[in-house]
């Protein structure tokens, strides 16, 4: 479904249990929402799931950049606007992290539960800044290739890189997202705030997941945003490296499912 949201046409997916709490999920760079197509699957029928693409991403518009990650958080809010979902339990991967805490500065009120999975709190360094320029001079030079083949051996855990199951559409998965937005997407990561005094603000129930093996991410970043975080939980996924909800769903949808019910008892 196609819906209009601050100027800029959004593609959604849904998986519509309107009687249960919504989910929103949240992908990470330079990705879409076919990243959480086993979460889409696993997770019917437990809530009101809505899978959108961010702008620049996916089949969204890519209007020329940057982006940043509060306009992202605002772009979803008008979602939920029009969706008619007053809360819903935010969900993110790597920069949809970034946009998760930047949704629970803007618009608290409409957070019921927050997942937080292969992501982290601080902002770029020095040294990341000046990468994600050259990263944009070279994909805007040679196109979004140069990333697929760069990311891929970052993204996965080694034992998933010979799984054609996982390789093959994640690798499609970047090669379809549109230059100019890719572009966009490195300016909004470039310029992100740092979010470590965001977390001892959180007061929903959350879940900080991170797969074992995650190289971008790792596990020390997770284990320090959890401790910041009151009565967070932290869920270490086996077998998984940065992409955890499409390396191993099967021990990320029943983390999820607890989360749902943690938020369901709260309410
Ligand atoms: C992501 O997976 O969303 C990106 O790798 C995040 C980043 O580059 O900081």
């Amino acid at each position: 479904m196609d819906v209009s949201v601050n100027g800029v046409r959004m593609t959604v997916r849904e998986r519509s249990e309107v009687d249960r709490p919504a989910l929103l999920l949240v992908h990470g760079f330079p990705l879409d929402n076919r990243m959480w197509d086993a979460q889409l699957e696993g997770l019917a029928g437990q809530a009101r799931i809505i899978a959108p693409d961010l702008r620049g991403h996916g089949l969204s518009d890519a209007p020329p950049g940057p982006y940043s990650m509060d306009q992202h958080a605002d772009d979803l809010a008008a979602l939920l606007d029009q969706l008619g979902a007053s809360k819903a339990i935010v969900a993110g991967l790597s920069m949809g992290g970034y946009v998760v805490l930047a949704f629970w500065r803007r618009h608290p009120e409409r957070v019921a539960g927050i997942v937080l999975l292969d992501t982290r709190a601080e902002a770029d360094t020095p040294a990341s800044k000046a990468g994600r320029d050259v990263t944009a001079s070279r994909v805007r030079e040679a196109g979004v290739g140069v990333l697929a083949d760069e990311m891929m051996p970052k993204l996965l855990a080694p034992q998933n890189l010979a799984d054609e199951q996982i390789t093959a559409p994640l690798r499609e998965m970047i090669l379809r997202q549109p230059v100019e937005g890719v572009v966009g997407a490195l300016g909004a990561l470039r310029d992100r705030a740092d979010g470590t005094s965001t977390l001892p603000t959180i007061t929903v129930p959350t879940l900080v997941i991170v797969g074992e093996e995650d190289a971008i991410t790792p596990l020390a970043d997770a284990e320090r945003m959890a401790v910041q975080i009151r009565g967070a939980q932290l869920v270490i996924i086996p077998q998984a490296g940065h992409m955890s909800p499409m390396e191993n769903p099967g021990a990320v949808n029943p983390a999820f499912v607890e989360l749902i019910s943690r938020v369901s008892e709260a309410a």
